[in-house]
């Protein structure tokens, strides 16, 4: 198993490691990486970071949260990215999480199960 550390550059700078099994959000929450946690199932959009340098590999997300073109743009959403490689990436999580409802989320995210690809 390769262990890989992930560099936070935005809003703060920080480092914790994660590993090929292993989701970004499962890691940060392991390692105390300070990731934002919401559904943990690509549901909700709140664990949103972007990936500035490195590889990661995708997993199945809703793409009301995560449209394809901002996937192109490089964010992802910790709960479904596993780390390829090691990694630098952007915590967008707080800023969600301040305009998160997380009520109606957890509503949206339950109803979006069902179209998660
Ligand atoms: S925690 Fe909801 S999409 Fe990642």
């Amino acid at each position: 198993m390769n262990e890989y550390k992930i560099k936070v550059s935005h809003p703060d700078e920080r480092t914790f490691t994660g590993n090929e099994n292993e989701n970004i959000l499962d890691a940060s929450i392991r390692t105390h990486g300070g990731i934002k946690v919401g559904c943990k199932r690509g549901g909700c959009g709140l664990c949103k970071i972007k990936v500035v340098e490195g590889e990661i590999k995708h997993g199945a997300v809703s793409r009301s949260v995560l449209p394809l073109q901002e996937e192109e743009e490089g964010y992802a959403l910790a709960c479904r990215a596993m780390p390829k490689s090691d990694i630098t990436i952007e915590d967008h999580s707080a800023a969600q999480a301040e305009k998160f409802d997380y009520i109606k989320a957890a509503m949206q995210a339950a109803k979006r199960a069902k179209e998660i690809v």
